[in-house]
């Protein structure tokens, strides 16, 4: 199932490093506002509580944590009940905001919270890895996306059948997140991660107070891609959408440029000319964003550049052990940060650390924990890695920033990993470290 594009986009991504690197010096520090807005958004705990009585149904919601009823759909018809609704790319959809309006009227307990639902969706190959160990890390990145998940209590759906078989590859997220998006009408946004993605800071969260005004957001650098018009300038492995019409719209229109459309090949030479790349999903979508920048429609579009929603490895690795230093010098100073407690109240921790963080800055030499590490090019399932990477420096690197992940998970059960070159040995985690 993977195109050849595939391979060419590795090579250039390493051709253009360093002018990569150039970017990344020049991102602006942005200071990430401290997120107390979440700080006590439970919504989705519910997974674990009992249905709500039917006496509390539907939702009171001054009640300070309302949970979901998973087991309340009202006979009312909404669009699910349309003959002429559909999942897919091509089944047109009109009205979307408020059908999912709708929706949500018919089911309370669901949208309370609905401006913070943030539900993830990944996913890989139908058939297995062709890299001896590919399914391995395939296994480890969704754990790592999981952990995440129990961690700020939102869900997730991990996809392995290519829901249009003419849109292989990197255009499969394409129709997977449309699906998810009428699949799940309950979530506010979608979030598309690469399978070779691996969230490093688990506190982390999303700051969506800032996206107000957006439908979708990508991490890149924007004078890359709305002056200088370059495919790397951002990069489609990890983005937001917000579930709305709009979004719909825009999947269309993304779409239109993918190989199932009979436009692929007017967009082919249209985008070569602008973008002077052969299209594949990623200058389809930096294409697009260009377009539209003088439009209303391109407003809503956002390139992020003041936390690594989506970060490069290289560059990245190299500072974790680093960072590691810098927060075991923060938890030393900080009592509470020490403090044993339940992973379900972990969100706490999360906001009282962030003081303590004020000048960590967010890009390349800075010690924020890196939001997520991008292994673009290690190919770690299909074995087709950049040339210019060995498998063995691959894996290292991915084993470097699992465990960093992994060691912020841990702890909650009592183990870490003191080295991160080694993932079999855990050393226990004594009372009140790091003192
Ligand atoms: C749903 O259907 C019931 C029964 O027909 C009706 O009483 C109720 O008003 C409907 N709810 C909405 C929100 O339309
Ligand atoms: C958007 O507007 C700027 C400033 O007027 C102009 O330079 C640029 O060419 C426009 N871009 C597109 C894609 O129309
Ligand atoms: C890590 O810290 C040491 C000591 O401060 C410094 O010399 C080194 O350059 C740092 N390494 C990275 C990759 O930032």
């Amino acid at each position: 199932m993977m195109i050849s594009a595939h391979g060419n986009r590795e090579k250039r991504t390493i051709r253009t490093f360093d002018r990569r690197q150039v970017f990344l010096a020049g991102v602006v520090t942005a200071l990430v506002c401290l997120c107390t807005y979440y700080f006590l958004s439970p919504s989705d705990l519910i997974p674990i509580f009992p249905r709500l009585q039917p006496e509390f149904s539907p939702c009171h919601c001054d009640q300070p944590y309302p949970a979901y009823d998973l087991q309340f759909d009202p006979p009312n018809s909404t669009f699910y009940d349309d003959p002429s609704f559909g999942y897919t790319i091509n089944t047109k959809m009109e009205n979307w905001d408020q059908k999912r309006q709708t929706w949500l009227n018919l089911h309370p307990t669901f949208k309370s919270k609905s401006q913070e639902n943030l539900f993830i969706v990944t996913g890989s190959r139908p058939t297995p890895c062709k890299s001896p160990t590919g399914d391995h890390y395939l296994l480890r990145t969704y754990r790592n996306k999981v952990d995440y998940c129990r961690i700020h209590g939102y869900d997730i759906f991990y996809n392995n059948v290519l829901l249009d078989p003419f849109m292989p590859s990197w255009w499969s997220k394409i129709p997977v997140v449309r699906a998810a998006m009428v699949a799940h009408p309950e979530a506010e946004w979608i979030w598309w991660l690469d399978e070779d993605t691996v969230i490093t800071d688990m506190e982390y969260k999303i700051p969506f107070h800032r996206y107000k005004d957006y439908n979708f957001v990508v991490h890149g650098w924007p004078k890359e891609v709305y002056q200088k018009k370059r495919w790397l300038g951002l990069n489609a492995g990890s983005f937001l959408i917000r579930n709305c019409q709009w979004s719909l719209d825009m999947l269309d229109m993304w779409a239109d440029m993918g190989p199932q459309s009979p436009n692929v090949e007017k967009w082919a030479k249209i985008i070569l000319e602008e973008f002077k790349n052969p299209v594949c999903d990623q200058t389809a979508l930096a294409y697009l964003i260009w377009k539209t920048q003088n439009e209303s429609f391109g407003r809503k579009i956002l390139i992020e550049t003041g936390y690594y929603l989506e970060g490069y490895w290289v560059g990245i690795v190299e500072s974790l052990k680093n960072i590691t230093e810098r927060y075991l010098e923060i938890e030393k100073r900080a009592v509470m940060l020490r403090r044993r407690h339940a992973e379900k109240v972990s969100e706490v921790y999360g906001v009282l650390r962030e003081p303590f963080l004020k000048d960590a800055g967010n890009e390349a030499g800075r010690w924020r924990r890196p939001f997520v590490t991008h292994f673009a090019g290690c190919q770690p399932c299909s074995g087709n890695h950049n040339p210019l990477f060995t498998i063995e420096g691959c894996n290292n690197r991915m084993n470097e920033a699992l465990n960093f992940a992994d060691n912020q998970v841990l702890r909650n059960y009592g183990v870490f990993r003191h080295d991160l070159d080694n993932s079999a040995v855990v050393n226990p985690l004594p009372f009140d470290y790091p003192a």
